[in-house]
């Protein structure tokens, strides 16, 4: 143990250091392939290039509160107000609402659909025929972000799998000199407090939107803290010990 404590980064063996340099090499591009990634999923989710609050709240919460929510309320409110009377309108937004029961369907939904849509809906071609159940269901969908099975699956791949990332990334920060003792502990242990407030935000973000500026400071927060890590001991490992011999 002792000894272990006594090593420094420029000092180790060159095996370790060929250990610990593929180490980190992998890690440093894994993150920035994960920040690539986030930027093509997650960061076009609102339709736009780049990460935003709003991609973010699409994608956790997803869009069920306004009256976009479904195709079909938006159509409604919109470009096809005209063509229904408010009773009639007002009667399929509350199915809408209501989660477009399939029980109301034949009662209620249908006979409206037939009276006022499906005289283009049923023959202009290129137009969803929203007379059958199954498309205007589809119409009537909301999107209401992830699930929470899958937000479940993700959020414990991503805490055992990211932890696993910081620990030797951060095992091996704890032979670098030149940090007093809390800064380095500081360095060592902020990643994973970021790692659980970015996954804490996931879930409070798909239950409220204003968390999702959260994500992105948990994201943020953990990829720096581990960029000063990767930087400074592959600094220490390479450069500092070519600077001791000449000096
Ligand atoms: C006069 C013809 C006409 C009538 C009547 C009509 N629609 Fe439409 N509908 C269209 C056209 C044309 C479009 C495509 C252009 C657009 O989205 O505004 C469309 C698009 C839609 C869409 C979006 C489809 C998609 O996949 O993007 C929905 C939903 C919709 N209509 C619902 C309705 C409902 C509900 C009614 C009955 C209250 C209705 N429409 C009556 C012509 C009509």
């Amino acid at each position: 143990m002792k000894e272990i404590n006594g090593a420094d980064l420029a000092n180790l063996p060159l095996p370790v250091k060929s250990l610990f340099t593929g180490y980190l090499l992998v890690i440093g591009l894994g993150l920035l392939m994960a920040g690539a990634q986030i930027l093509l999923t997650h960061g076009m989710a609102d339709g736009k290039f780049g990460l935003s609050v709003d991609d973010i709240v699409y994608s956790y919460h997803g869009n069920h509160d306004g009256e976009n929510a479904s195709k079909l309320e938006a159509k409604l409110h919109g470009s096809m107000k005209e063509n229904a009377p408010p009773e009639a309108r007002l009667a399929m937004i509350k199915w809408v609402r209501a989660g477009a029961p399939e029980s109301e369907w034949e009662t209620t939904i249908k006979p409206l659909v037939n009276q006022y849509c499906i005289a283009c809906h049923a023959n202009m071609p290129g137009l969803p025929n929203i007379g059958e159940k199954d498309i205007m269901l589809k119409m009537a969908a909301v999107d209401h972000g992830v699930s929470i099975a899958s937000l479940t699956r993700v959020s414990h791949i991503h805490l055992f799998g990211i932890a696993f990332i910081f620990f030797f990334v951060g095992w091996i920060f704890s032979f670098a000199t030149g940090f007093s003792t809390w800064v380095k502990s500081f360095l060592i242990f902020t990643p994973f407090a970021f790692l659980i407030a970015d996954v804490a935000a996931w879930w409070l973000t798909k239950l409220e939107p204003g968390f999702a500026w959260l994500v992105i400071i948990g994201g943020f927060g953990y990829s720096l803290a581990s960029t000063v890590m990767i930087f400074s001991s592959l600094y220490q490992m390479w450069v500092t010990p070519l600077r001791v011999k000449k000096g």
